[in-house]
């Protein structure tokens, strides 16, 4: 299948004066892409790009009950990307795919401006129905997504972007990249997490949460709860959460500040609270509800005798 995207191929086959190439990595990836038969509505070297990225992320992936790891790139209009990594749970079926943890986690950081998804793996149909409503009528092969309706980032643009972020300190423990700044308190904490309940994707409830969890030393990230017209296919905040500080290498987090303003009572759902336990046994989980006093507990206060899959492990 030949897709046209004619203006923007003109225009970015002419090398933009001043690009870089791309980092010697992803030479032999981008001779393999410019090799297929497939001409893809996005410039071969994009592509190889953000198909290199994905590998590099894939070995960030908690999976120690399949050892597969996977990662899928989100791109935005403006070229920059945003990563996902599988997040396995011992109850599989709870499994945060990667394409879902990129989705959730660009919503997030107030990102809806998808313009491909980039995985490492095929991309399967539940993925296909899962990004459809964010990138409707994608032209799909393999393991990319493009939405072809959208002008497309510039490949400098995309570039600039994964440069920017291979230059940062990715060693355990060191990357801070993507964190905000801890709260220097309770109402500090509570208020961020009511300000990423604003970029709650919702269309099926109307029901915003929104999270934060991490730690003073290495800084927060955000959660907020994602809907979609398959109500299988949404995540909740909290998981959202935990799929992101996967992603970033964000470990050792301490903390959950979780919003729920339109439930004087609620509570993390089971789902999630067997996600935290395997997570953070022990984080403190601040809980915040339609103007009640806010609440504190623990994922094992939540959860006790928890699933814990002892003898999946491989
Ligand atoms: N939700 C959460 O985000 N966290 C929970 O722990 C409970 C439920 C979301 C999921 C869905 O988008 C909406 O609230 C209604 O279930």
């Amino acid at each position: 299948m030949t897709m046209h995207y004619p203006e923007y191929t003109r225009q970015s086959s002419r090398q933009p004066s001043g690009q870089r190439p791309p980092p010697l990595a992803l030479r032999a990836l981008c001779e393999r892409s410019k090799r297929s038969s497939v001409e893809a509505p996005m410039p071969a070297t994009t592509i190889a790009t953000l198909q290199a990225l994905a590998a590099d992320f894939a070995p960030r992936s908690y999976a120690p009950y399949s050892e597969n790891r996977a990662a899928c790139i989100a791109l935005l209009s403006d070229g920059a990307f945003v990563p996902g990594v599988r997040v396995e749970n011992a109850s599989f079926p709870l499994l945060i795919s990667a394409t879902l943890n990129a989705l959730t986690t660009a919503l997030a950081e107030g990102r809806k401006d998808f313009v491909a998804f980039v995985s490492s793996r095929p991309i399967t149909h539940v993925e296909r129905d899962l990004i459809e409503p964010f990138l409707p009528g994608a032209w799909v092969e393999d393991n990319v997504a493009i939405r072809t309706e959208r002008r497309l980032p510039e490949i400098a643009d995309v570039l600039d972007a994964v440069h920017k972020f291979a230059s940062l300190d990715h060693s355990p423990g060191r990357f801070t990249g993507h964190f905000a700044d801890a709260p220097m308190n309770h109402s500090a904490g509570i208020a961020e997490a009511r300000n990423a309940a604003s970029s709650a994707w919702v269309p099926e409830s109307d029901f915003p949460v929104g999270c934060i969890l991490g730690s003073a030393e290495r800084g927060y990230v955000n959660g907020v709860n994602v809907e979609h017209p398959d109500w299988n296919l949404g995540l909740c905040a909290e998981r959202n959460a935990v799929g992101t500080a996967v992603t970033y290498g964000l470990d050792g987090a301490t903390t959950m500040y979780l919003t729920c303003l339109k439930d004087p009572f609620g509570t993390p759902c089971g789902a999630c609270r067997q996600v935290l336990v395997e997570f953070g046994r022990t984080l403190d989980l601040v809980m915040d509800r339609a103007g009640h006093p806010p609440e504190k507990s623990t994922p094992t206060m939540l959860l006790p005798d928890s699933f814990d899959g002892q003898t999946l492990a491989k």
